[in-house]
């Protein structure tokens, strides 16, 4: 367990900026979201990167702690794939501020719907962040069962 002070009250999350920060935020990626189900690099990709809205929440020391990523699917709707927080992290507020960063990004861009496949253990996160289960979602890499969501968005505060 690393000691990080990071907490809810401080944390903000913004789109990586130099090659260090890319290169980091698509490590953690891999290594929070893909290694775990044994995918190899690479996995942690797909073609709306150029294009997306990418979020992370940075420690003091410029370590990758949050990490999230919306990609538009038409002119009112997008997608949230890729959202992860370091092991050492989870519960303090992390993954709400990369998941209000996003919402705040889509609203911004006039979407008003999001929609995402959650795995089984994500699903209450989600519904704490006001998403609600709309069916069934392909199973992740045949093993890890999946709920298709969404919310609906509405101004920011
Ligand atoms: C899901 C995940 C991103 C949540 O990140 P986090 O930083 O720990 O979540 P937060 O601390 O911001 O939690 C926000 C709220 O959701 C709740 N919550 C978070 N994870 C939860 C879980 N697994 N079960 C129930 N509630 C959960 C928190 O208690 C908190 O509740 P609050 O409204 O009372 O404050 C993180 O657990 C993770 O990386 N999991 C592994 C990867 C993964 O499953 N990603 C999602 C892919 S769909």
């Amino acid at each position: 367990m690393t000691a990080h002070s990071t907490s809810p009250a401080s944390a903000s999350a913004r789109a990586p900026s130099t090659p260090d920060e890319w290169e980091a935020y698509f490590a953690a990626r891999w290594e929070w979201l893909r290694a775990p189900l044994g995918q190899p690099p690479g996995s942690e990709r797909d073609e709306y990167e150029d294009t997306a809205v990418h979020r992370a929440v940075f420690g003091p020391e410029g370590d990758v702690l949050a990490i999230g990523r919306l990609h538009l699917v038409d002119a009112a709707n997008a997608r949230v794939r890729y959202v992860g927080c370091d092991p050492d992290h989870r519960c303090r507020g992390l993954g709400r501020a990369v998941m209000g960063a996003l919402e705040e990004a889509a609203y911004r861009r006039n979407i008003r719907r999001i929609h995402l496949h959650a795995r089984e253990d994500a699903v209450s996160f989600y519904i704490r962040l006001g998403y609600r289960a709309t069916g069934a979602a392909p199973t992740l890499y045949g093993k890890i069962p999946q709920t298709m969501m969404e919310k609906k968005l509405t101004p920011p505060a």
